[in-house]
This record gives C-alpha cells, sequence and structure tokens, in this order.
C-alpha cells in the first residue's frame, strides 16, 4: 500500500466512525463542543453587524483587522516576545499560516526537519508542495516545530531542546496552535521572542475558542513580510472579515454581559482539558498496562505505543476492529514522516467524547487489544 491510499483507507474507515453515535470518537483533535461559547458568539454576531459601516461584511485588508491585529500582539508581548501590532497577518486559520510560511522559506526538493511525530496535516501539505519532511538532526532548509505544547504528543520543549533548536542556525516555523492550552498555563515564552530574524511564528483560535471560525495568525522576520502578504493575496484576498469581526468583539468583551474574558476562559479550558487527560491517563494505564505513553503537558491528546507483543500488529486491521467496538482513533503512521506502520502507536484524543464515555471505551480498546495480539 501507498503511504496516500493508506491514508485514504484510515480516512474512510474514520468518516463512517464519526457518522455513527455510537462509536466513542477519540480521533481528529477536535476541541469540546460544550466549551463553545455559543452565547457570547451569537451576541458578538449581531454586535458585529450592526457596527456603522458594516466592516463585517465589507472587504478588508490582506493583512486583517487593526483591532484583531493588535489583540494578537498585544498577546505576544505578554509572553515576551517584541511583536508590533503591524506584523501580524490574521490568516484563515493556523493551516494556512503554516502553509505561507513553508512557501516563503523553502523551495520544491527542500529537506524540512519535523519531529518524529508529527501534526499530519502539516505533513500533507508539505507532500503536496514536494518538500521532503525529515526527521532527526540532519541538515534542513527549514525545521518545523511544536516548542509549547507538540501534537500529538502533548509535550512542551524545556530549555535544553530550545537551545538545541536555535542552535540548528536555520529557518523556523513555530507552530504554537495549543500554547495557551499548556496545562500550567499561561502560554510560555515563544521561540520567536529569541529569535524573530528567523522564526515564523503561528498561531490560530481553532483550539481555544472555534475551529469553524478559521482564524489564525502568521508573523514573520521582516524581510519576508511583503512576500507573505503577496501570497496571502493570491490565495484568498483576506480572512473572512464577519468572523474577525465576531472575535475582535468576542475577545475585547464588547457588551460582556455574564461572560468571561478569554484569559478567564483559557483557566477554565486549561483545568478541563488536564482532568479529561488524567481520565484517560488513568483508563490507558489500568486497561492496557503494557503501552507506553506520557502524560501530555496540554493540548488534546495521548499518544500510545504497543507494548512488546502488539508492535507488528497492522494498525488498520486494530483500527477496523476497533471501530467494530464502537472505539475510533487516529493511526500513528499518520504523524510519522517516514512511511512506517510499525510499531504500532495510536493517537487518543480526550478532547472530545464526553468524560464518562472515556474509561468504558478503553476496556472495549484493549478487550479488541488482547484479540487482534492472539
Ligand atoms: C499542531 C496544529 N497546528 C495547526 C492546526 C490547524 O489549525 P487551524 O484550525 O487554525 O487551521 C492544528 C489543528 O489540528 C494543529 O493540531
Amino acid at each position: 500500500v501507498t503511504q496516500r491510499s493508506a491514508v485514504a483507507v484510515i480516512d474512510a474507515i474514520q468518516r463512517r466512525a464519526a457518522a455513527d453515535p455510537r462509536v466513542t470518537g477519540l480521533a481528529g483533535g477536535l476541541p469540546a463542543e460544550v466549551q463553545f461559547p455559543k452565547r457570547a458568539l451569537a451576541q458578538s454576531f449581531l454586535r458585529a453587524l450592526s457596527q456603522a459601516g458594516a466592516p463585517a461584511l465589507q472587504y478588508g485588508w490582506v493583512e486583517g483587522s487593526e483591532g484583531l491585529r493588535a489583540l494578537v500582539a498585544r498577546r505576544l508581548r505578554a509572553r515576551g516576545a517584541a511583536t508590533r501590532d503591524d506584523e501580524v497577518i490574521i490568516t484563515n486559520g493556523a493551516q494556512q499560516a503554516i502553509a505561507i510560511a513553508l512557501e516563503l522559506s523553502t523551495q520544491a526538493g527542500d529537506h524540512v526537519g519535523v519531529d518524529t511525530e508529527t501534526y499530519p496535516a502539516a505533513l500533507e501539505l508539505m507532500r503536496a508542495r514536494r518538500r521532503i519532511p525529515v526527521a532527526g538532526a540532519g541538515k534542513v532548509r527549514l525545521i518545523y516545530a511544536m516548542p509549547a505544547v507538540s501534537n500529538p504528543r502533548g509535550l512542551t520543549l524545556d530549555a535544553a531542546g530550545r537551545r538545541t533548536l536555535l542552535a540548528r542556525h536555520v529557518p523556523i516555523i513555530e507552530d504554537d496552535a495549543y500554547a495557551d492550552l499548556q496545562f500550567a498555563g499561561p502560554a510560555p515564552r515563544p521561540l520567536i521572542a529569541d529569535a524573530p530574524d528567523r522564526v515564523l511564528h503561528v498561531g490560530t483560535f481553532s483550539k481555544t475558542l472555534s475551529p469553524g471560525l478559521r482564524i489564525g495568525w502568521l508573523i514573520t522576520p521582516h524581510r519576508l513580510r511583503r512576500r507573505a502578504l503577496q501570497i496571502k493575496q493570491a490565495s484568498d484576498l483576506q480572512a473572512s472579515s464577519l468572523t474577525q469581526a465576531i472575535l475582535e468583539d468576542y475577545l475585547t468583551g464588547g457588551g460582556r454581559g455574564a461572560h468571561v474574558t478569554f484569559d478567564e476562559r483559557l483557566v477554565v479550558l486549561r483545568r478541563f482539558y488536564r482532568t479529561r487527560a488524567a481520565v484517560l491517563g488513568r483508563a490507558l494505564h489500568t486497561h492496557l498496562p503494557d503501552w507506553k505513553f506520557q502524560a501530555p503537558e496540554g493540548g488534546f491528546a495521548i499518544w500510545a505505543e504497543a507494548g512488546e507483543r502488539g508492535r507488528q500488529i497492522d494498525e488498520v486491521a486494530f483500527l477496523k476492529a476497533a471501530v467494530a467496538a464502537r472505539v475510533v482513533f487516529d493511526p500513528g503512521s499518520l504523524f510519522r514522516s517516514s512511511s512506517a506502520r510499525s510499531p504500532l502507536a495510536i493517537r487518543l484524543c480526550f478532547s472530545t467524547a464526553p468524560s464518562a464515555e472515556l474509561e468504558p471505551a478503553m476496556r472495549r480498546l484493549a478487550r479488541v487489544y488482547r484479540r487482534v495480539c492472539r
């Protein structure tokens, strides 16, 4: 099987599972629906529409709305970066920011350094643009990294790891998607604070507010900014004026009634996901005691590697058997830069399914595992 067809097979299985309400969803890395601030966003939506001049319904500038850019820059300054408001480019999610950053700093055929396990849509993007993702310490044109909270492992790069990363002296895409969801909080000092001349910083409101808004951002070194704006403009003119206006109103507390500030919300989210992570971690430990995993320091998921006797199990066969037992997860090969499908590893997301379903789901998964091991 080629890598692409394996991805397509997994995608088809996961889509069928997602459409079945009896299946506990531990795949996908979606934020918890119960945490969407529906009422506050609805109020912000109405206020955004009633603004004089209706900017929410009008075209805007390619770099995004001034107010939202200022909010993003202020949050980065609070974390130690020297980011100016006019350095922020609002994008259609972090994914577009990564795509622009990749185009700015590499060419077809270039090698891009990645973690041994990394964010699948970044790998897919690199392959689609003929960049070659490689794990390890070899010579590369660019590094794609998640220093604050990694996906899929949910780990934070320590001081020594940061030094090693910076010492490689190449441009770095800093994917900060989960930084605000580091359980210990608040978000750590970003890498761009230490190397603004070669870090392309990427962030998003998808994990902390709503991925449906499709709002992220990109900050590039000065010399790349004009080109970044050209690529953004050529691709889609600008991020949605409507969702930018909703977000700006929401973040500035618009007509704040009963709802909490964004920073108060982050405190709640960190506690919420940390509790979920602990529930899933306990269940994993109880039901699959020979599997290896590290408790995540943030994010939405646990990366787990099968014990000795399960390492050669075919992951697609395991996924199919798990779905038949009403559990769906993300197979580990999706996260690997190589096409290796063993040793068996899986990403288990605790973010989406109701907390009470996590332990029973792990019990069923363990039963399936014991069966396929035989
Ligand atoms: C590490 C990482 N970066 C970027 C993204 C994409 O985020 P967005 O919804 O802002 O495009 C995700 C979403 O899963 C992610 O996990």
